[in-house]
């Protein structure tokens, strides 16, 4: 298993669900996000009316989950939890939303992947909420149309450029989550420090922070890995120096790159001269898929100044290519 992985693991649920943030003011960083957030909740909760539908979207691991919870219990409503892929065909869908009542919340993760016959059920229910049903067939099938309860949608997606149109002018509310910059990064890491009852130092801090992909999820599984070390090792706190050498023998380099992305930027530097090159082509040659190149790797080493997308292709930067030269360590 990749340590290093946005996403959830296999059986990190429960550690993470201790973890998570339970209100705006537990949540740190992404303040225009949250303040906005606020502000719409505040509003909507004050008038006694649901709030608008949300669409969430960003990289995985920043709090998009997090999010849909704290804006249910803010709302007070209850929740319901689903996935584009686990609502299969359009009578799924239609039976959990004739369950809702007045403002519930209703998330839907990974709402990119929603059947089309599924997703069309979608338009009337936010828009007008109501569900269309034909009863029969050929000349004797006649339209129904179903009130529903007024009911607020949260969507998360890592995939925006996937959402088709119809269903992105849905929502009336849509916010980015990005990358975590540093100090926002150590504060979630000594609160996460806190909770689980480990000491830590300003330094550890700092290294797992510049390590962790501007990513909460890798942080705190970090956190977790880096204590099992300490224990062992020291006596119980997480140092600098611990934390250094933790995550030296995990193999994480200093920009907190994956096997994979050195790999990506290797071939990219060293086989295609730094680009540019097609995003199947160079994903064939890493025998990685696109889907993954794309939506995992290739946001964060965008955002580091590794790599750039361009018309012709993708491009290594000076800093990748600097990442090769013989005087560099990466560790
Ligand atoms: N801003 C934050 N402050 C503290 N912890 C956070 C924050 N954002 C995310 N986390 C923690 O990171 C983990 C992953 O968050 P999650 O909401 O599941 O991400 P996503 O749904 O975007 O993949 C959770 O354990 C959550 O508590
Ligand atoms: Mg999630």
């Amino acid at each position: 298993m990749n340590i290093l992985s946005p996403r959830r693991l296999q059986g990190e649920e429960s550690f993470e669900k201790s973890l998570r943030p339970r209100s705006f003011s537990e949540f740190i960083g992404q303040r225009k996000v949250v303040s906005n957030l606020r502000v719409f909740v505040y509003a909507a909760k004050e008038r006694g009316e649901s709030l608008d539908h949300v669409l969430l979207h960003g990289p995985a691991g920043l709090g998009k989950t997090t999010l849909a919870m704290i804006i249910a219990n803010e709302m007070g409503g209850r929740l319901r939890i689903s996935s584009g892929p686990a609502i299969e065909r359009p009578g799924d869908l239609a039976s959990i939303l004739s369950s809702l009542e007045e403002g519930d919340i209703l998330f839907i993760d990974e709402i990119h992947r929603l059947h089309p016959s599924v997703e069309e059920v979608l338009y009337a229910a936010m828009e007008d909420f109501a569900l269309d049903i034909v009863l029969g067939k050929g000349a004797a099938a006649r339209d129904l149309r179903i009130k529903l309860a007024r009911f607020t949608l949260i969507g998360a997606t890592t995939r925006y450029a996937r959402l088709t149109s119809p269903l992105r002018s849905r929502f009336g509310i849509i916010e980015r989550i990005d990358f975590y910059p540093e100090e926002e990064m150590q504060e979630i890491i000594q609160r996460t420090c806190r909770i689980l009852g480990i000491e830590i130092d300003q330094e550890a801090k700092e290294e797992i922070a510049r390590r962790s992909r501007g990513t909460p999820r890798i942080a705190n599984r970090l956190v977790r890995r880096i204590r099992d070390f300490a224990q062992v090792e020291g006596d119980g706190r997480i140092t600098g120096e611990i934390a250094r050498s933790a995550l030296e023998r995990l193999r994480i380099d200093r920009y907190g790159l994956d096997e994979i992305e050195r790999r990506l930027l290797r071939v990219l530097v060293e086989d295609f001269g730094g680009g540019p090159v097609g995003l199947k082509t160079l994903a064939a040659a890493l025998k990685e898929e696109t889907d993954t190149i794309e939506e995992v790797h290739e946001p964060y080493l965008i955002q580091k100044g590794f790599l750039a997308r361009t018309p012709r292709g993708r491009v290594a930067t000076e800093k990748a290519r600097s990442l090769f030269s013989p005087f560099q360590s990466l560790f």
